[in-house]
């Protein structure tokens, strides 16, 4: 997977370039990361990439033409990418779409800054996702986010183990609890069902978990889920 990533604030993504399973990954060819700045693409003198908004009002807003030049020119060098503009207005990021980009072979992750961009810049890209609803400096966190959930979902970047647990997310629940030793701690202890050995036993007490955790903390997931005769019957047997 060739990540590319159009910023004004290249120095930002040294993070996760270099460290954790992302930088081993990169260092494996499993994923590679190409930051091209788009203040290289400003023809002015003084290199700009902003300008006050047309009709008026505080703060700057991003001028089409560099934003633009640089998409083209990464284009241009290295092919055609899948462009997302990161923006708080942009399509909510989740589990599948993170799936769904994880099968494409270039993405182009355009980051905004200041107050907003030219909203011509828009026709130059694919789609537009949001990681949140709350407002950043600007796209470099989110395309992070985007950079690092993608990764992990690519082939020799996690083992397998690690791949089944968001399996459960994909399927619309949240993960159930997890322990390791000691079996007290501070006085707290293990679920006995999890120290029982008994396989079958040990996936409905997970399964209840993730169901009462779904519901209790994401109702909106658990209303859409289809829950089966048996998600039935473990709900009903921990419900008085
Ligand atoms: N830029 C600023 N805020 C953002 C958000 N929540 N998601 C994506 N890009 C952003």
């Amino acid at each position: 997977m060739i990540f590319e990533v159009v910023t004004l604030f290249p120095e930002m993504f040294a993070s996760v370039t270099s460290a954790g399973i992302i930088g081993k990954a990169q260092e494996k060819g499993a994923l590679q990361v190409y930051l091209t700045d788009p203040r290289s693409f400003s023809t002015d003198k003084h290199r700009s990439v902003d300008d006050t908004p047309y009709g008026g009002g505080a703060g700057m807003v991003m001028r089409p033409e560099p934003l633009v030049a640089a998409i083209e020119a990464v284009e241009a060098a290295r092919g055609p990418a899948h462009k997302i503009l990161l923006t708080p207005t942009g399509a909510p990021l989740t589990q599948p779409a993170v799936l769904r980009l994880a099968t494409l072979p270039r993405l182009m992750l355009v980051c905004g800054r200041y107050e907003g961009m030219d909203e011509r810049v828009r026709g130059f890209c694919d789609e537009e996702l949001s990681i949140g609803d709350y407002v950043l400096t600007g796209g470099e966190l989110a395309a992070m986010v985007i950079v690092d959930a993608v990764a992990r979902r690519l082939p020799g970047v996690l083992g397998n183990a690690d791949s089944a647990v968001d399996e459960s997310f994909e399927a619309g629940l949240l993960e159930h609890p997890q322990y390791t030793r000691p079996a007290l701690y501070r006085g707290v202890g293990v679920p006995e069902a999890l120290l029982s050995g008994n396989h079958g036993r040990i996936r409905r007490w997970r399964r209840l978990q993730s169901l009462l955790r779904t519901r209790d903390r994401r109702p909106e997931l658990f209303a859409k889920l289809t829950l089966s005769d048996e998600d039935r019957a473990l709900l009903a047997g921990e419900e008085p």
